[in-house]
């Protein structure tokens, strides 16, 4: 039986009147890869905002191993955690270097950065001919990897990916995800993955939770997921 490293329990956010997430529970062992599916507004993104402590919860907690944290973003980046947010948020001006050296501003120690870079570029060989180009230069694709890469640099236990895949094409979504199943298989992290589509996440994500109106409306193996059709009523519903 694995460890469950990471939860976020019974938590609750509300903006104002609106209920972004009510009363939601997602878990993740080691190295385990969980997709998180719905619709716009459904909550995708509030969920990993609460867990690295940028949504503030009205109710529930966030809990590392069985441990309760408080979720303040720079600790939960020391803890071991990296975000990823929507939209390929890389420095437009900086290099793709320092883009990356940014991904390492939670550890001590420079060497420890560089080691992690270099791995990362192992990872992406891509990038590692665009080193000194600016980051706003790249392709989407790269854009995408880069800020995967700039995550990884802080050598986390667990990856946040919020929507790696909007507005790529297809063909670049397939590769997305094709580093994300070896991120996981070589390294052993754990990673959550916001996604709208079943097909990209089968075969990858080991559980997926589906959210509606800021509530889990399912959970289970991506196969059994599709096989219920409870995203077509979702979708359909909006
Ligand atoms: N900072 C905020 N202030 C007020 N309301 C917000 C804020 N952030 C999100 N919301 C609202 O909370 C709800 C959930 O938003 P969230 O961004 O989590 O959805 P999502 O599932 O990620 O959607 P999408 O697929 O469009 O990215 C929405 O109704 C949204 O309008
Ligand atoms: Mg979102």
């Amino acid at each position: 039986m694995k460890e469950i490293l990471l939860t976020l329990r019974n938590a609750s956010v509300h903006y104002g009147g609106v209920k972004a997430l009510d009363s939601v529970t997602i878990t993740v062992d080691e190295g385990e890869i969980i997709a998180l599916m719905g619709p716009n507004g459904a909550g995708k993104s509030t969920a990993l905002k609460a867990i690295f402590g940028l949504a503030p919860l009205t109710h529930g907690s966030v809990l590392w191993h069985d441990e309760e944290i408080v979720p303040v973003s720079h600790e939960m980046a020391a803890s071991g955690i990296a975000y990823v947010p929507q939209g390929r948020q890389v420095f437009k001006s900086l290099s793709v270097y320092e883009n990356l050296e940014l991904g390492g501003y939670s550890l001590p120690n420079r060497k420890d950065i560089k080691n992690n870079i270099d791995a990362v570029l192992h990872l992406f060989p891509a990038l590692k001919e665009k080193l000194s180009t600016k980051a706003g230069l790249l392709s989407g694709g790269q854009q995408q990897m880069l800020t995967i890469g700039r995550g990884l640099v802080a050598d986390p236990r667990v990856l946040l990916l919020d929507e790696p895949s909007l507005g790529l094409a297809p063909k670049v979504v397939k590769e997305v995800f094709e580093k994300i199943r070896e991120i996981n298989k070589m390294r052993n992290i754990a990673i959550i993955v916001v996604e709208h589509s079943i097909k990209s996440i089968l075969g990858i994500a080991h559980r997926t939770y589906v959210l509606a109106n800021g509530r889990i409306a399912a959970e289970g193996k991506g196969e059994s997921i599709e096989q219920s059709k409870i995203l077509e009523k979702i979708f359909f519903a909006f």
